[in-house]
């Protein structure tokens, strides 16, 4: 891996870390400067809890969980930190994301509001309910040692693909939910309507901006097979000469006597058995 790329992936993570630090700030300055600032009192400081937790959980940190075994300074740590460290994050998420909807709920039945009848609340219901099951799995499978290999390798590929969806549904339900709230706080007044684009107004716009900005950059983090964390590293239990060439090989020596080529084609199948079984075994304990 060369240095450039390093710097590339340096340069991503800075620029999603920005964009992620500013839609944290920027939706609690919404909230506590523009909004009437946050409470549990059943109106609308209780409701400020929805946008400010979701943001800061299921749109922030799920992303930086996403991300997480990419970070080419952790490849040194084991896989069982890492996968610690990463449903740690998403189970944070989860509760975030729990304690932001009884907020909306709590907040429409005190108000005789009625519950789930936006697109914004179906689609952001799901995604909350899959995340749900996507972490359930996700301990089941990949952290308690129970699943088999083979069951942890197939369900890969679906893993990684649903976290991405259930993260770009939570971009795109965040998005509504802002653009809905701006038309319902801002229509109120007739001065200050979203179309005459007042101050507030143009600040939130920026947070969505921000949001779609930080979910690219992890979208783009994440797809990248170059920055992959490595597999495992294998050779541990290798036949006694270690699997590699003898001594007088490595001082190029090489012989052409044909006894000799067959010896050496036959370690070096012994050396691809070895390394499928060990490889196999290090699955079986904790690299997938
Ligand atoms: C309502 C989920 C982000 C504003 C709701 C409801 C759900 C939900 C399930 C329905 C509550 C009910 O029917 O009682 C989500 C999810 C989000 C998200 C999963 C992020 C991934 C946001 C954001 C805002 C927002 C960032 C910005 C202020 C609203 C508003 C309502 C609401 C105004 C009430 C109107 C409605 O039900 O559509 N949200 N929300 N939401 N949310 Fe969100
Ligand atoms: C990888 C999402 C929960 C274990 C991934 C990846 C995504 C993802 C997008 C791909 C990362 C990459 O390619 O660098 C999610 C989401 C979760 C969740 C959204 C919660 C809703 C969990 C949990 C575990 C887990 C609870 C249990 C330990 C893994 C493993 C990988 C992975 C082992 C493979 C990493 C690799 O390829 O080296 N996850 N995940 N995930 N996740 Fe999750």
């Amino acid at each position: 891996r060369s240095m450039r790329d390093y710097g590339c992936f340096v340069f991503c993570l800075l620029a999603a870390l920005l964009a992620g630090f500013l839609s944290f700030l920027f939706v609690l300055v919404w909230v506590l400067h523009w909004r009437e600032g946050l409470g549990w009192d059943g109106a609308s400081a209780e409701f400020n809890w929805h946008p400010l937790l979701i943001v800061t959980g299921f749109v922030v940190l799920q992303g930086s969980a996403i991300v997480v075994y990419r970070l080419p300074w952790t490849w040194r740590c084991s896989k069982f930190l890492m996968k610690c460290i990463h449903a740690g994050l998403h189970l944070t998420v989860l509760i975030l994301a729990i304690v932001s909807l009884v907020a909306v709920f709590d907040f429409h039945n005190t108000q005789n509001i009625p519950n789930m009848y936006s697109m914004h609340s179906w689609t952001g219901l799901t995604a909350v309910v899959l995340y749900g099951v996507q972490v359930l799995i996700g301990l089941l499978v990949y952290l308690f040692p129970f699943a088999p290999v083979t069951l942890r390798a197939t369900l890969l590929p679906f893993h990684v693909f649903s976290g991405l969806l259930i993260f770009g549904a939570g971009i795109a339900t965040a998005l509504m939910g802002i653009t809905e709230k701006l038309i319902f706080a801002l229509s109120r007044s007739y001065n200050q309507s979203y179309s005459q684009s007042p101050p507030e107004a143009l600040f939130v716009n920026f947070l969505g901006a921000f949001i779609l900005i930080f979910g690219a950059f992890v979208f783009w983090m994440v797809t990248q097979p170059q920055w992959k964390r490595p597999q495992e590293q294998v050779p541990k239990t290798l036949p006694p000469n270690g699997g590699r060439a003898s001594g007088a090989e490595e001082r190029g020596e090489m012989s052409a006597d044909p006894e000799n080529s067959e010896i050496e084609y036959n370690r070096e199948a012994a050396r691809k058995r070895y390394v499928i079984l060990d490889e196999a075994g290090q699955r079986s304990t904790m690299s997938l």
